[in-house]
């Protein structure tokens, strides 16, 4: 599909998550590179992990637009409060829409599925229904790799057929995508879909198994590895994920009227994804190299001892594989940072902010 490119520069551009882990990091990215124009964030600030950990990122993006030829709101509030998304688009009439505001997880999405279809399904309509009734160049949202389920052909290809979600929070993943299919075609809005996988790094999601098994090994307490560690995992780097979601956002599916004289729907989904899926016990064995090496475990400290292997755990699945060919044929980006140089850049930040 055609791109038509668009220069960010002096436009006003809505991220919402953010300031969660990878909406702060794109709006970092935002904030440094436009010449002028302005970043909304929208969150509302959940506690479905540790807030401090959210406000230290706002706190961060709130530095960098002291220096910043850009400007930044923050807005604290919910996709899912209609009448408050309308009221963003009509005062600040965004051009570019990133939606990153969603309730994240496969496992909480089991014991919590209300909270799922507030944010996920209604808020996204929500944010659909704000672009199509506003002038929006681009909108660029976050689906997951959680869309494959148990997809056994592997790598993952978004030609792939992904009918077959394990949980909620993929099901409403899925259903994201064929909702913007709908308001593409129907209202003939650009939207694209970003398939992540397994994002990490500095600052991230302490629900997540690197972060959360880091307080566990520093408490002394044992860490879980599910599937007695036969899961193999592609994993991607927080700075990967920022480039590709900034190219994404600077080009946009093509509007073009079909034989019918309709329009074809300007929609596109892409796996933003390492492409090289590693072994859960040797992504263990390098986090746990990393955590020595930053002094956050001592030399001599027994992992052995430390974690337990057991089954596995309704809604996960044993392998995540990109195929990032899309991404890398469109955009001319693919990710390349391994966890070498990823866990050990979050190990380092680790070992500072807990240290203050
Ligand atoms: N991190 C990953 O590995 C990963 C993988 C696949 C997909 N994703 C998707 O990427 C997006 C960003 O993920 P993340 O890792 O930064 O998670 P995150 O939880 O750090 O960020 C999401 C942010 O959205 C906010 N939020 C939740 N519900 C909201 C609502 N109704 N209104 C306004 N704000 C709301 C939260 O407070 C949070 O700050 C999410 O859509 C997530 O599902 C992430």
């Amino acid at each position: 599909m055609g791109k038509v490119n668009i220069d960010i520069n002096g436009k006003t551009i809505l991220v919402t998550g953010s300031p969660g882990f990878i909406g702060a990091n794109l709006v970092l990215r935002l904030l440094k590179e436009m010449t002028s124009g302005t970043v909304i964030s929208l969150d509302n600030m959940n506690n479905y992990y540790d807030v401090r950990l959210k406000e230290y990122r706002l706190s961060l993006i709130e530095d960098a637009a002291k220096t910043s030829k850009a400007q930044h709101i923050f807005i604290k509030g919910s996709i899912a409060d209609k009448a408050l998304i309308t009221e963003i688009f009509e005062k600040y009439k965004p051009e570019i829409v990133v939606n990153l505001a969603a309730q994240a997880g496969v496992r909480y999405s089991i014991e919590n599925p209300d909270v799922y279809i507030e944010s996920n399904i209604i808020g996204f309509y929500n944010i659909l229904e704000a672009c199509r009734n506003y002038t929006v160049e681009h909108l660029v949202y976050a689906s997951s790799s959680s869309v494959y389920g148990g997809n056994k052909k592997v790598p993952f290809s978004v030609e792939d057929k992904v009918d077959n979600p394990v949980s909620l929070y993929a099901a409403t993943k899925k259903s994201n995508e064929l909702i913007a299919h709908c308001y593409s075609k129907l209202y003939n809005i650009p939207t694209t879909g970003l398939r992540f996988f397994t994002v990490y790094g500095p600052c991230g999601r302490p629900d997540m198994f690197y972060f959360s098994a880091t307080n566990k090994l520093s408490a002394g307490e044992k860490i879980k590895i599910f599937n007695y560690g036969n899961c193999k995992r592609d994993f991607t780097y927080i700075d990967d994920i920022v480039e590709g979601v900034f190219r994404v956002i600077k080009g946009a599916p093509e509007k073009k009227n079909g034989d019918d004289g309709l329009p074809l729907p300007p929609y596109a989904v892409y796996n933003i994804g390492g492409g090289t899926p590693e072994n859960l016990l040797d992504y263990i064995d390098t986090l746990q190299k990393e955590l020595v090496l930053a002094g956050i475990l001592p030399e001599d400290y027994d992992f052995e001892a430390h974690r337990e292997l057991v089954g596995m755990q309704p809604g996960d699945v044993p392998v995540t594989y990109a195929d990032s060919s899309a991404l890398e044929k469109d955009y001319g980006f693919r990710p390349t940072i391994d966890i070498k140089k990823g866990l050990h850049n979050f190990a380092v930040w680790y070992k500072e902010y807990y240290t203050k």
